[in-house]
């Protein structure tokens, strides 16, 4: 009934349900034939949300926006990339997918892989991953292999590993991650209707940072936009190889995510600063836990301390943002993934140990 359909599609409202997952809203873009089998859990499609406190802090009539890739399934942005890579490992004939990871491509990798029929095996640095990507890896079925190692160290192994023994690796170092994540730049113009003055957005890696790139590129090329934003990378300023230009050996920050010293798209970060006229600092973890709480408090927008990079980096830079701008600030993961620091360093207030009396609730509201 192709008529009938058609005319309930017409009628009804739209629905979650008809967004089909970013490589089938998206496959004209994207290296994908009749062929590839599409492993999805619907990612993409995240909200982009304004920011009004943020914006009142930046004044000068600037609009911020929130590009809140942590509603994605496995609660990252990194959902977006493993959709592709996955995809294109099993359509390659692969039975094994394997990723060095702080904790959020290991959780994405294990999601995707295991919906694929596939085993997957994830590094991590030992006591260095946020405690709900550590769960969700264990849920998903990955082998986790705890190295006693900085990120930097397991990359290095994974990426031997995968030259040597039939594993594919699933790091953004697979051209296919990036294929996918560029989407979100899409998603970003499709919402404005251009792209925006200034991208602010967490490195670590720098895939991302070069993804969104590429795909701002990509539609301004195809008249979808009229311009290309600058690109603003902020790192964590005790793992900041791209602001300082070296690597750096024991990279120390609170937002573990980006604990990273030695970039694999290290490259490709700096082409894209010199290109978009752009511009990388570093946030101070101080910095990083202000916006984190700002924005849970003010926005009720909850990220976790690596995606509130982002806003810290647009807040320390608030005075070279022109008047009237459009900002766009990448939450690149859910606050749920790291519950241990939330709770450390929140100012909410908890009252422990109550007796169950309303006079005594009562009072403690202070009526
Ligand atoms: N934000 C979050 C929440 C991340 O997990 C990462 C990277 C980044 C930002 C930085 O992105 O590497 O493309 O510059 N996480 C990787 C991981 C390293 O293993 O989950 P990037």
């Amino acid at each position: 009934m192709p008529l009938l359909s058609a005319l309930r599609r017409l009628s009804a409202k739209p629905t979650l349900q008809d967004w089909p997952g970013l490589i089938e809203a998206y496959r004209p873009w994207l290296p994908v034939s009749d062929r590839t089998p599409v492993i999805t859990l619907r990612e993409g499609a995240t909200p982009l949300i304004p920011a009004p406190a943020i914006a009142a802090r930046v004044g000068r009539g600037v609009k911020v926006f929130l590009k809140y890739d942590g509603l994605n399934p496995t609660g990252s942005f990194k959902d977006r990339g493993m959709t592709m890579a996955v995809s294109k490992a099993r359509e390659a004939g692969a039975e094994a997918v394997i990723c060095a990871s702080t904790g959020n491509t290991s959780a994405a990798a294990a999601a995707y892989a295991k919906r694929g029929g596939m085993r997957a095996f994830v590094l991590i640095p030992d006591g260095y991953v946020a405690q709900g990507k550590l769960a969700q890896a264990l849920m998903y079925g990955a082998e986790v292999l705890a190295v006693k190692g900085n990120f930097d160290r397991a990359l290095a192994i994974v990426r031997e590993v995968a030259d040597n023994y039939p594993v594919t690796l699933v790091n953004s170092l697979n051209p296919y991650r990036l294929q996918g994540q560029k989407t979100a730049a899409f998603e970003v113009v499709d919402a404005l209707g251009e792209a925006p003055d200034w991208l602010c957005i967490p490195m670590g890696n720098a895939g991302n940072i070069s993804a969104y790139w590429m795909g701002f590129q990509e539609y301004r090329k195809a008249g979808h936009s009229q311009r290309l934003p600058r690109m603003m990378g902020f790192q964590a300023s005790g793992s900041a190889p791209l602001v300082l230009g070296h690597t750096v050996e024991q990279p120390d920050t609170i937002a573990t995510a980006i604990r990273i010293g030695n970039p694999a798209n290290r490259d490709k970060a700096l082409a894209v600063r010199e290109q978009s006229n752009g511009a990388f600092h570093a946030v101070t973890d101080q910095e990083i836990l202000e916006a984190y709480k700002l924005l849970g408090r003010e926005e009720g927008v909850f990220c976790e301390p690596a995606s509130a990079a982002s806003v810290a980096g647009l807040l320390q830079q608030a005075a070279e943002v022109p008047a009237g701008a459009t900002v766009v600030c990448v939450l690149t993961g859910n606050g749920l993934k790291d519950p241990g620091t939330a709770i450390d360093h929140s100012d909410g207030s908890f009252h422990a140990g109550l007796a169950p009396e309303v006079d005594v609730v009562a009072k403690v509201m202070g009526f």
